[in-house]
């Protein structure tokens, strides 16, 4: 990708040490970019990217905690320098049916998907300016209706809501906003979504024109042409990154 480079620049990304997190910090450090990291798994980000010189700074950060997530801004402050991309990639959330979903579900759900990705943002808006980008990772359950999920489509629509009002809020600073939505992606949480099973699996690629499960990596790609001057014209959109799962 042409001028995509994120050359020395300082990203922040938190749900590192895994999944779609972990292949856009590869993905970004391949491309030269500087790193800070928060990850409620500090050994297993420890383990990926304590030897590398590029990631500055690998906290503890539960991102749902505002005391963690000022953390991570003080990090920021610390280098001095202004941080070109923020992805707060952190979300997930249990599923339940309607008449079974508890309050202490719908609290975690939401503070999962919605409260750490706005409360990264708010803490690391102080060192964004000009040139800067948010991603955020909404999915396209945002915009489904699937059984037994509706805490966790509710919070993924929000996020992509906060894309856009986050593009609108910040667009006279010069920094832009944009969403992800992935659909099934091979990852830990994927895998749990449909208990191992194997007929499971294929009954959900029997849904996608490509015929397979997204690859954490064509997350990445995508969040690096969010994050870059690629898309300097960009904001307040939402990529599907689906396989065409919902384009039927
Ligand atoms: N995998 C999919 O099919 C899919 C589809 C659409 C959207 N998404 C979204 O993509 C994002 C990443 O999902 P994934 O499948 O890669 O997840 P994952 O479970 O594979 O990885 C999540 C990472 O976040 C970290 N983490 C979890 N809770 C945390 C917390 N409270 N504070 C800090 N770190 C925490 C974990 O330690 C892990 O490193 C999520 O927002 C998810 O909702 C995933």
């Amino acid at each position: 990708m042409k001028n995509a480079s994120m050359k020395d620049e300082l990203c922040v990304i938190t749900g590192a040490a895994a999944g779609i997190g972990r292949a856009i910090a590869e993905r970004f450090l391949e491309e030269g970019a500087d790193l800070i990291i928060g990850d409620f798994d500090i050994d297993g980000a420890n383990k990926l990217y304590g030897d590398n010189p590029k990631v500055l700074k690998i906290l503890k950060v539960d991102a749902t905690r505002t005391e963690d997530l000022d953390k991570l801004a003080e990090a920021a402050k610390e280098t001095g320098r202004q941080i070109k991309a923020v992805l707060p990639i952190v979300g997930n959330g249990p599923t339940n049916m309607i008449p079974d979903i508890t309050p202490e579900e719908f609290h975690l759900t939401m503070d999962l998907n919605v409260f750490s990705a706005f409360f990264t943002v708010q803490k690391l808006l102080p060192y964004m300016t000009e040139g800067s980008a948010i991603v955020l990772i909404s999915s396209i359950a945002g915009f489904q209706g699937g059984e037994g999920a509706l805490v966790y489509n509710a919070a993924k629509a929000a996020v992509r809501s906060m894309a856009r009002s986050m593009a609108g809020e910040l667009a006279s600073r010069g920094i832009r906003a944009n969403a992800i939505s992935p659909g099934p992606t091979e990852t830990k949480a994927f895998t749990e979504f449909v208990n191992d099973d194997d007929s499971v699996r294929s009954s959900i690629i029997a849904n996608i024109p490509l015929g397979r499960i997204g690859r954490p990596s064509e997350i990445a790609s995508v969040a690096l042409f969010l994050a870059s001057d690629e898309s300097s014209f960009v904001t307040g959109a939402e990529v599907i990154t689906d396989g065409g799962f919902t384009n039927r």
